[in-house]
């Protein structure tokens, strides 16, 4: 069995398969209302692999002018991000052991070709919420290391209905994802793998 770094807590299955279509079918009613989007990354305004939008008072996005942040409104329709589905609040509340709801969620969508390098989420204002990630669809390579880029990685699949949680220790590590591997789960009918991330944003009141 594969030990995990201190603050990664894995769950495999944490949802069922009627759950997972009802969460399937929350985001795609975000999805209609915000629509998925290429980011480009700052500077270089070059364009991620992954699709991404997003639901909450505050939504996480990077483009080539201003980089990595928070913003309220979409980029593409100016409008505020849907609210966050109760089933995801639910879920917050259920294991993330911190007193205050969510802010944003980050809903990515990866096709079978899309991956995402090492990084750490480090655009928030305040760290002592953890992130709290639900896998859809397509499993994934995911790997998560330590503080450092150059630290030792280890590598895991998430599978759909699968919940990651980074808190504590683990909040700040590297992690990203390695491959998609196409064909493994046939929720999203035309394949691919969608990830939701919840995180608290600025200190509470
Ligand atoms: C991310 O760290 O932004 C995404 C993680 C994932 O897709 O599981
Ligand atoms: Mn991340």
């Amino acid at each position: 069995m594969l030990s995990l770094p201190n603050g990664v807590r894995h769950v495999p299955g944490y949802f069922d398969r009627e759950e997972q279509e009802a969460l399937l079918t929350d985001i795609r009613q975000v999805a209609a209302e915000a629509p998925l989007y290429v980011p480009q990354m700052p500077r270089t305004g070059k364009s991620m692999s992954v699709r991404m939008t997003n639901c909450g008072a505050l939504g996480w996005l990077t483009d080539k002018e201003r980089g990595y942040r928070y913003q309220g409104t979409h980029p593409i329709t100016g409008k505020r991000w849907p609210a966050i589905p109760e089933r995801l609040l639910a879920l917050w509340e259920q294991v993330s052991h911190y007193p205050h709801p969510p802010q944003a969620c980050l809903v990515i969508f990866y096709d079978s070709s899309a991956k995402m390098g090492l990084h750490q989420d480090r655009d928030e204002e305040v760290f002592d919420a953890p992130v709290v990630s639900v896998s859809l669809g397509d499993a994934c390579l995911f790997r998560v290391g330590g503080m450092s880029r150059s630290g030792k990685t280890v590598s895991f699949r998430l599978e759909s209905g699968d919940l990651l949680v980074l808190g504590g220790e683990g909040r700040l590590r590297y992690h990203g994802v390695g491959r998609i591997y196409s064909g493994t789960c046939d929720l999203l009918k035309s394949g691919g793998r969608i990830n939701l991330t919840l995180r608290r944003v600025t200190a509470p009141d």
